[in-house]
């Protein structure tokens, strides 16, 4: 029978937390993601979590699940080791470049991955892309910048949308922007981060996944190291 798509994600899930149990040491600090793929990721931590020592969470909604399992979760800012970072994708590819922040929580996520040694991203197959940008890009704007950026994001050949209703954890608004092949995600990156007004985009590019577990019908894949 066809595995669905909660299957693949719990399969993943299942899969980190067997590689953290093997790879990382005892004691160590894990970041977490957000998003539905990362929730089955931390219910499966919960039964590895007397071997770690706290985690760091890229979300309120992700503290408020490690809470509920009793898993210790601290500020980053406490934290000068944190040997890996778990989080799911919107798109991925080959060459383990994301988008991501479907979910709104990019900034917060960005940052925790950028203190954590190895970003391990955890998908099914359905995220893996040849070219980036068919999943609307997030991009965090400051609220008084919104419209300037969206502006100057058209002149780049995106078509932004802002995202109704919704604040992220920072206060800030999302633009969702459309329309767009990344033929150079590392190089779109940086441009968008050079216009003002932008706190961050949903390409992690400059610095991507270390290691992918791609979930299949067929069992986990791992694509990196
Ligand atoms: C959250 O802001 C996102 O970056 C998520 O990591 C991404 O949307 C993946 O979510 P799912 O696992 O729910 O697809």
């Amino acid at each position: 029978m066809a595995m669905t798509q909660d299957e693949l994600k719990q399969a993943v899930a299942r899969a980190a937390r067997d590689y953290i149990a093997a790879n990382v040491p005892a004691g160590s600090i894990i970041g977490v993601g957000t998003g539905s793929t990362a929730n089955f990721f931390i219910d499966e931590l919960a039964a590895v979590k007397d071997r770690i020592a706290a985690t760091v969470a890229s979300s309120e909604a992700t503290k408020k699940r490690l809470e509920g399992h009793g898993i210790k979760v601290v500020d980053l800012n406490e934290v000068t080791s944190m040997p890996v970072y778990v989080d799911g994708a919107d798109e991925i590819t080959g060459n383990l470049e994301m988008v991501k922040g479907g979910g709104g929580a990019l900034t917060r996520e960005k940052i925790v991955a950028a203190v954590a040694g190895k970003f391990i991203c955890v998908c099914d197959q359905s995220k893996l892309v040849g070219t980036l940008g068919k999943f609307p890009l997030p991009v965090e704007v400051i609220p008084m910048a919104r419209a300037y950026v969206a502006r100057e994001i058209e002149k780049l050949g995106g078509k932004p949308k802002l995202r109704e209703g919704f604040t992220t954890d920072n206060g800030n608004l999302i633009l969702d922007v459309h329309g767009l092949a990344i033929a150079d995600p590392a190089g779109f990156e940086t441009k968008l981060n050079q216009i003002v007004g932008v706190v961050t985009n949903g390409l992690f590019a400059c610095r991507g996944a270390d290691l992918l577990l791609l979930a299949t019908p067929d069992g986990v894949r791992q694509m990196g190291k």
